[in-house]
């Protein structure tokens, strides 16, 4: 199954499992995860959910680059406008949620994580906005979602470099709240699940529903923007020059057509 929910008493727990991809995202896994997501939605017992990738080595190592690669600009919208509906449902749901980021979170994978209100991570999480070595740019919510984070400089720095940074920088950056031994991740994540869905459930949502007020107004507009950019990008030689070399494991040439 391509995206798991379990559910323990008032936490809920998604689990991305695509482990012949390192859960990257496929049409039909993104599919998949919205609809489960959708369906937490109204499930008033759930308190708290939390997002994680099967396996040891990755929590989602992004968008599908073999189905993207022969993507034109039509197609590379609609996979944006997917990307975007998972992540706003993510920030949408009423109940908390929680990035448990297992290892890779790559491209789209740290663009969901960056969705959720709380991440934590194992030792051995990577995190990346890598887009720009495939000749895209990031295309579900990083150019938005990440300054918000981290600050602007940084953002700039780690999008446009598509640099990778482990556990540790991330702890200091402010990208997580706390790193965990792998094998401690789960026990932690779940804690703090539980410790939220303690609480009064009304007012947790009351509370995640006025700070989503921070993220309204501009940044919708740049997420709007950002679609239009990220279509546009699979007009141009880059992106089939960047996603070809990394299906044929080489490294591409970028010349700007
Ligand atoms: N899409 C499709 N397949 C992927 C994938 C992806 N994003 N990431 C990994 N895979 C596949 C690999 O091709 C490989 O498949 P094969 O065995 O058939 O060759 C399998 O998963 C295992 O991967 P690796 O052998 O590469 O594993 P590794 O441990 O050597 O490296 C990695 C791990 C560093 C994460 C490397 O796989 C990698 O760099 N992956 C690409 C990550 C990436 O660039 N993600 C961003 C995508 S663009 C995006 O997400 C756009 C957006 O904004 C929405």
């Amino acid at each position: 199954m391509a995206i798991a929910v379990s559910r323990d008493g008032h936490v809920a727990t998604v689990t991305m499992d695509r482990p012949e991809a390192l859960n990257a995202f496929d049409l039909e896994q993104l599919e998949a995860l919205l609809a489960a997501l959708r369906g937490l939605r109204d499930e008033r017992d759930i308190r708290c959910a939390i997002l994680t990738g099967a396996g040891a080595k990755a929590f989602a190592a992004g968008a599908d680059i073999k189905r993207m690669a022969a993507m034109g600009p039509q197609e590379g919208e609609a996979f944006g406008r997917l990307g975007h509906a998972v992540a706003d449902a993510i920030e949408a749901l009423p109940q908390p949620v929680i990035a448990a980021v297992n290892g890779y979170a790559f491209g789209g994978g740290c663009e969901l994580a960056l969705a959720c209100d709380i991440r934590l991570c194992s030792e051995n999480a990577v995190f990346a906005q890598p887009e720009v070595t495939l000749g895209i740019p990031p295309g579900w919510g990083g150019t938005q979602r990440l300054p918000r984070l981290v600050g602007p400089g940084l953002a700039a720095e780690l999008i446009f470099t598509g640099r990778r940074v482990g556990a540790e920088e991330a702890l200091r950056i402010g990208l997580v709240n706390a790193v965990y031994p792998p094998g401690g991740l789960t026990d932690a994540t779940r804690a703090l699940a539980e410790r939220i869905a303690a609480n009064s459930p009304r007012a947790v949502r009351a509370a995640k529903s006025a700070m989503a007020r921070a993220f309204a107004g501009e940044p919708k507009a740049g997420l709007a923007t950002e679609i239009v950019l990220f279509a546009s990008a699979f007009a141009t030689e880059d992106q089939k020059a960047g996603m070809r070399a990394f299906v044929e494991k080489r490294k591409p040439e970028f010349t700007g057509a």
